[in-house]
């Protein structure tokens, strides 16, 4: 079977080699070559990511029938749209349907009018109501102000982190409504992250094992939030401070979630990945995306065992139902290598990537030129480490991380059991040991 992936990074890398593992001829659509995806793919095309008519041209050329699109940037364009309307499959929403992501206040007011219990206290401004946010700051005390919009992660800004005062707020939500129609001003959470991605047809649901992603540069959760430096997910696929529990009360968030938007719009076919975050009142939402996240796909998709390409279709052709997946009961921990500087001052140059590793390896923004690897201005390479414990993950992923020569960092930290214990601490701490 012939399938188009959209994309070309590290995410993208993982989603080809599980649909080759499936048995499909992979083509793919990406803004630079990648070099893993090129030696993986039977075909590639080089163009932007929201050209919806080159992306339809190379599907129809080569009799493509199905599509999985990786970023967000190609569904807020549409491409689900034009691909459908030229009768090719798409694992990812329609534009409509990917305001999941694309529109934080679209999202807190589906929940709100479906009573979904997962939101902290929020309000939405606009040019006219903004005199209101005074106010509301006041009420909350400790907030976090968003822009209604794709910002590529860098928009949210966090009381205590981004922001030091109610004036720097006020500041802040009136710089956004300068490019936003509206800006969201929401009760800052407290607690432990994780990552919850769901793969449905509209009606039945695949989850993966949640997961959890590194957003600060530097060690110790310090320095300028990134796309994600790494990743883990343990082998009892839940997490050391996750209870079965937890899992269970985010599903039920995300699988009400799709049924509210169906109601108001139709069956999303895709990904639905939530942020989800454990806190003393129980797991909030912090965001939805409409696809898989980056690294979070490259820890769950090769503990896939079920078919991933039968997934794919039976995701388009709404017959989810019919799927059960299993996964390996391995942990997995995922370590980026970025250039120096990055993500600020990013700084292009020359690596070597191991060959001689038990590391699965990704690519990200890298060119391949003059005969070496090259890093770009974002994430270079990926690696991860599958074992019996999410320590032995570690130090297969870490033990390739750092063979990488040339001007890059990785967290060496990310997996580790002091930052693992770390999480755990902190969820016995605001949960007062509740959490059995
Ligand atoms: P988002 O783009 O909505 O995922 O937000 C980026 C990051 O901001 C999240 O991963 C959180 O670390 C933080 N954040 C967003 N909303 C909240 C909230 N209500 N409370 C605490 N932190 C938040
Ligand atoms: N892991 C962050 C993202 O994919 O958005």
């Amino acid at each position: 079977m012939k399938v188009l992936v959209v994309g070309g990074g590290a995410r993208e890398h993982a989603i080809v080699d599980a649909l080759l593992c499936g048995g499909a001829e992979v083509y793919c659509f990406m803004p630079m070559v990648n070099p893993g995806i090129k030696k993986a793919a039977k075909g590639y095309a080089i163009g932007k990511l929201d050209d919806n008519a080159s992306v339809v041209e190379l599907a129809t050329k080569n009799d493509i029938k199905l599509a999985v699109i990786g970023p967000e940037a190609p569904l807020e364009a549409g491409m689900a749209d034009e691909l459908e309307k030229a009768g090719i499959g798409c694992v990812g929403p329609t534009r409509e349907l990917a305001q999941l992501e694309t529109s934080k206040g679209f999202t807190r007011n589906l929940l709100r009018k479906y009573n979904i219990d997962a939101s902290p206290k929020f309000r939405i401004f606009d040019k006219n109501n903004i005199g209101g946010a005074e106010a509301f700051l006041n009420e909350l005390g400790r907030y976090v102000v968003k822009p209604d919009g794709l910002t590529g992660g860098k928009g949210v800004k966090v009381l205590g982190e981004h922001l030091q005062t109610k004036g720097e707020a006020l500041a802040y939500c009136s710089k956004v409504l300068e490019t936003h129609k509206s800006v969201i001003v929401e009760e800052k959470l407290e607690g432990e992250e994780f990552s919850l991605q769901t793969l449905t047809d509209g009606n039945s649901f695949l989850h993966f094992p949640p997961v959890q992603d590194h957003k600060r540069a530097f060690e110790n959760d310090t320095g300028a939030n990134t796309g994600g430096m790494g990743s883990y997910s343990d082998a009892n696929l839940l997490l050391p401070f996750l209870t079965e529990g937890d899992v269970e009360a985010a599903k039920k968030t995300t699988e009400q979630v799709s049924a509210a938007i169906k109601q108001e719009l139709g069956s999303y076919k895709g990904v639905i990945y939530g942020g989800f975050i454990k806190t003393s009142s129980g797991i909030k939402l912090i965001e939805y995306n409409a696809r898989f996240g980056d690294p979070e796909a490259m820890n769950v998709l090769p503990l896939l065992k079920t078919n991933f390409v039968e997934i794919c279709k039976a995701v388009v052709e709404g017959k989810l139902s019919g799927v059960s997946a299993e996964f390996d009961n391995k942990a997995t921990v995922c370590k980026y290598v970025v250039p120096q500087g990055y993500p600020e001052n990013p700084k292009a140059g020359k690596i070597t990537v191991p060959t001689d590793t038990k590391a699965l390896i990704y690519y990200a923004s890298v060119d391949e030129k003059d005969g070496g690897i090259w890093t770009t201005n974002s994430r270079g390479v990926a690696f991860v480490g599958m074992g019996d414990t999410i320590g032995e993950a570690e130090q297969i992923a870490e033990d390739a991380a750092s063979k990488v020569t040339g001007a890059v960092y990785h967290r060496r930290d990310i997996g580790t059991k002091e930052l693992v214990q770390k999480r755990v601490e902190h969820i016995r701490q605001i949960t007062g040991g509740n959490d059995a």
